[in-house]
């Protein structure tokens, strides 16, 4: 996956130039890709395109800006790589010019059959110069308008023979005019004024305005200083709405936090407010209204201070008979009835709360649900139905193996919904019965943390709203909105004291940062937890790490342990605590260093840490337990010293197979 970011305007302020606003913008697209980067602008004064790129992180890049500011320069297109076809040097950064040096283009996807049409424009007389699959597009272009098309002619012609998936930004000298062009990967326009924005997503957006355009597949937006024209790829005209994006830029900054993730970490308690407040309703009598959690707080004051929040719940809301109300989705009674199952779509740490979210929907419905990964679902023989509910799940909404494999149950006719965090993303667009927004505002960090949490807090509420509809009563009668939303308003305050210990958390974190292994264990709703953990650790301290249900060690696995081997438990007091105890013994019994991460105290001897956190409903249980395993790995990769937010190899969405 790349980013791209384009800019064409009427500066005023002084000294600020096109490369300013789109060297700032690739800083917020970062997390698409840091292997290189590149900018070409258009010079008011020589009136040329010129370009820099550079291999390495964006600083690179914008050191060699700082030696030729000032800039005039009113148009540019910008790039940040995440290397798929061809290695991370210079020559291969975007962007990518023409022979003549009139057309300047950036590229995000992969184009399917370049080798064609290079070859093709080889015999032509096009001179190559990158191994990349994206520099055929600069070639292909110049090569209409040597047939005399106009610029943005020659893009829409050019876009009808690419194959493949691409968000493609062209400059030309010429016009001074920008051409974005959409068939997969996601574009976002912004206008403010006589200027106007385009980039991969609405973070770097969301510093000039809140009202963004999302341009659809098959579109292309032309533009120069304040005109905007977009059509289709046929080049038929088309009028677009814009859409209000409620992300506010300050939560774009690190606001004195150390990473991105740590910030990210820090916030859930606030996001896991946000992505439920709204959503449970009550009726008065009347009508439905939306509970007001301000209020559950202030009747416990008035009831007096000691009295837990249950009690202030019971007074406000006796009897009143909660609701979900999740806007936008529109699955209806029919459909959960019909349903023959339920099947959740993901990658990566999605894929793992997926997982977390079947055990609540098992809990709650009582239906079956099955978990796939988008990258094996899509190659498999999987009968799928037209009475099936696919639920994908994508922080990005971008994930090119989630997105893919939920084109192919759409094209059998299925029900598909998505949780995602990102409006107006590709995964919205496939969901024909509406998206669960999780609320998470903008995730900067690589590795997913808060987009995590929220996820799982929405397929809480998304089974809550199944069970609704159906009716059905699973053999946990309990579980209702009404008993589970009393331990809900409570979690985020009990999120805040795992915060707290934040600091012993770091200590633990010293005595094992020099480990080459970890297993995570857990069981139950518990074991995708430790999964997350495991990755978490992988992802940004390098160290192996194995998530693993702790029932099954015995059948293997436990044939790793020795007295070198952490081995972090999951413990919680509930129906299996027994039984993981008695793994433990069998970890003890090996020589295993022991980490429990528990929300009671167990009665074991010969931990060597343990991490206490507050208790809650078993359903409710993988949202407090991922926040220490997130703290946990976030101290050893800060004490290792790697690139936190930046993971060597990874990028944040990965928008190719
Ligand atoms: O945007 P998505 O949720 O679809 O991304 C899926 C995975 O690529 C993502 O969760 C990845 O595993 C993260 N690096 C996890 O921290």
């Amino acid at each position: 996956m790349c980013g791209i970011m384009g800019f064409s305007g009427n500066l005023k302020k002084e000294q600020e130039s096109s490369v300013d606003v789109v060297l700032n913008g690739l800083k917020s697209l970062e997390y698409r890709g840091y292997d290189s980067s590149g900018i070409a602008y258009y010079d008011n004064d020589d009136r040329v395109i010129k370009y820099i790129k550079k291999s390495g992180k964006l600083t690179n890049l914008s050191n060699e800006f700082s030696c030729i500011t000032p800039l005039n320069s009113d148009a540019a297109i910008g790039h940040i790589r995440w290397a798929t076809h061809g290695r991370p040097t210079d020559e291969n950064a975007h962007p990518h010019i023409d022979c003549t040096g009139d057309i300047a283009i950036v590229h995000n996807g992969i184009i399917e059959n370049y080798v064609v049409l290079k070859n093709k424009l080889i015999k032509k007389g096009h001179k190559f110069t990158t191994e990349t699959d994206s520099e055929v597009i600069a070639h292909l272009i110049e090569d209409y308008i040597n047939n005399g098309k106009s610029f943005y002619e020659a893009v829409r012609l050019s876009s009808l023979e690419l194959l493949g998936a691409f968000a493609i930004l062209a400059l030309n000298a010429g016009e001074k005019s920008i051409a974005a062009v959409k068939f997969g990967p996601p574009l976002v326009l912004a206008q403010k004024d006589n200027n106007i924005y385009v980039a991969s997503d609405i973070s770097p957006l969301i510093e000039y305005t809140n009202d963004v355009i999302y341009l659809k597949n098959s579109e292309i937006a032309y533009f120069h200083y304040g005109n905007l024209e977009i059509t289709t790829f046929k080049g038929k005209k088309i009028n677009k709405t814009t859409t209000k994006i409620d992300w506010d830029a300050s939560r774009a900054a690190k606001s004195g936090f150390s990473h991105f993730m740590q910030k990210e970490i820090y916030e859930q308690p606030a996001r896991l407010l946000d992505a439920f407040s709204s959503r449970v309703m009550y009726n008065d009598g009347m009508k439905d209204n939306v509970v007001n959690i301000n209020k559950i707080k202030i009747q416990r004051n008035a009831l007096g201070s000691n009295e837990n929040t249950q009690n202030s719940f019971n007074e406000v809301f006796a009897g009143a008979g909660l609701k979900i109300s999740l806007e936008g989705l529109k699955l209806t009674k029919n459909d959960v009835l019909n349903s023959s199952k339920i099947v959740f779509i993901a990658c990566g740490s999605s894929y793992y709360a997926s997982l977390a979210i079947k055990y609540m929907m098992e809990m709650i419905c009582g239906l079956p649900v099955i978990v796939g990964y988008g990258s094996e679902f899509r190659y498999e023989n999987f009968p799928v139905s037209q009475n099936d509910i696919f639920v994908g799940i994508s922080q990005s909404g971008e994930t090119a193996d989630t997105n893919s494999a939920l084109e192919v149950a759409k094209a059998k006719r299925a029900k598909i919904l998505s949780i995602t965090n990102v409006p107006g993303s590709q995964i919205t667009g496939l969901s024909n019965k509406g998206v669960i927004y999780t609320h998470a505002g903008p995730e900067i960090g690589v590795a997913s943390t808060k987009a995590f949490t929220t996820q799982l807090l929405c397929g809480l509420l998304l089974a809550l709203y199944i069970r609704e509809k159906s009716g059905f009563i699973p053999q946990y009668r309990w579980f209702n909105s009404q008993n589970i939303f009393k331990d809900l308003v409570e979690l985020p305050k009990k999120m805040e004291k795992i915060l707290f210990i934040d600091e012993t958390l770091k200590d633990i974190a010293k005595k094992y940062y020099k480990s080459s292994n970890f297993l995570y264990l857990g069981r139950g709703i518990l074991y995708p937890i430790a999964l997350e953990g495991a990755l978490k650790l992988k992802e940004i301290s390098y160290i192996h790490a194995e998530g693993y249900p702790a029932g099954e060690m015995k059948h293997g696995p436990i044939a790793l342990v020795d007295e070198n081997m952490p081995v972090l438990f999951l413990l919680s007091n509930n129906m299996l605590a027994s039984k993981t105890i008695s793994n433990i013994e069998e970890i003890k019994a090996r020589g295993g260093r022991i980490i429990a991460v528990a929300d009671y105290e167990p009665e074991i001897d010969g931990l060597s840490d343990l991490i206490r956190i507050p208790e809650t409903l078993e359903v409710l249980s993988p949202i407090l337990y991922t926040l220490p395993l997130q703290l946990f790995a976030y101290h050893i990769a800060a004490l290792k010293g790697t690139d936190i937010d930046q993971p060597r190899n990874l990028a944040k969405s990965v928008t190719v197979e």
